[in-house]
């Protein structure tokens, strides 16, 4: 399909499409919505709806990969055990979810992620327990031999409270996003806010709705390049011989490309394990939490 045509889909009229043609693609998809409407004189709904339509399409789309150059396209997540069953980390530009019960390290795990990928770019931490603990960052930075104020400098906290909070946080995520600076976003937790304003089983239908509109968006994010991670938590057990269950629903189930699961091991390890991969088998990986974060045993 045509530039022409995937505008003419979504709606655009021939004047704003002949505008849209006298700028580069790669420029258009760099842009905010008011950026590009005042570029343009055109309303932000237009511009809105083009720069979706491009992103969609994602025609000659310049990705926050190449906008970085990076020529790695894993991030490792520091622990030798975990980069060996994930082939080197986590893929660059993949959405993760990270599952696992109370207090198992899926915080941490995003600490540690976080501090690594601010030597790609900037962090966004949406963190709706407030559980983001700059302590903790600052000890796995001097781990990490990186200058803790340095690193903090790059991460962006979020606390939203609501879900449209939430909305809100992950749609200025995408913004930043799109101008190619954004490494790593991430979601801790993503579905406790769902489960807090959407109680009881008649809210269910509304609920996966309003959880499917921001997964959208983190796909947006991820398809420029950018690595999406969230937690979640685990529901309640059927019987003690089966494994732990992720929230959500199968619309989280199926979303991610990768999942993986955190337990409890003997004494204080932990195990991680893969648990959903587009291409990775199934396996595990033992690590211990320590004061400079993750660690192999
Ligand atoms: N400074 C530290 N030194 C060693 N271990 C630590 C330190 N800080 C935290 N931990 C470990 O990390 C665990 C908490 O992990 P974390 O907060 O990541 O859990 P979580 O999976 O995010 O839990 P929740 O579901 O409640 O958010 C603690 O139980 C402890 O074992
Ligand atoms: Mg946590």
């Amino acid at each position: 399909m045509s530039l022409r045509d995937i505008l003419k889909k979504a709606g655009l009229s021939d004047e704003v499409i002949n505008k849209v043609e006298e700028l580069k693609i790669e420029d258009v998809v760099q842009m905010t919505e008011e950026e590009l409407s005042k570029k343009l004189s055109i309303s932000r709904k237009d511009a809105r709806k083009i720069i979706d339509s491009l992103m969609e399409g994602r025609i000659g789309f310049k990705t926050a990969l190449d906008v970085m150059k990076s020529p790695e396209t894993r991030i490792s997540t520091g622990v030798r055990s975990i980069d060996n069953i994930l082939k080197g980390g986590i893929k660059i530009g993949s959405i993760t979810e990270l599952y696992g019960k109370a207090g198992t390290g899926k915080s941490q795990f995003c600490f540690q992620m976080s501090v690594i990928a601010t030597d790609l770019g900037k962090v966004i931490y949406i963190d709706t327990e407030r559980g983001f603990s700059p302590s903790r960052l600052s000890d796995i930075s001097t781990r990490f031999e990186k200058d803790p104020s340095i690193v903090l400098s790059k991460i962006l906290v979020f606390r939203p409270d609501s879900i449209n909070g939430l909305r809100a946080s992950i749609r200025s995520a995408r913004e930043l996003a799109r101008k190619g600076e954004v490494s790593l976003v991430v979601v801790d937790s993503l579905l406790s806010i769902f489960r807090s304003e959407y109680v009881g089983l008649e809210m269910l239908a509304e609920r996966q709705r309003q959880l499917s509109l921001v997964l959208k968006i983190l796909r947006e994010i991820s398809n420029m390049g950018t690595t999406v991670m969230f937690t979640n938590h685990v529901i309640g057990r059927i019987s003690e011989s089966f494994e732990d269950l992720a929230a959500g629903g199968y619309i989280v189930g199926h979303f991610p490309d990768l999942v993986l699961w955190i337990r409890k091991g003997s004494g204080s390890t932990r195990i991680l394990k893969i648990v959903d991969s587009s291409e990775l088998p199934e396996a595990e990986a033992v690590f211990v939490i320590t004061k400079g974060g993750l660690e192999d045993i």
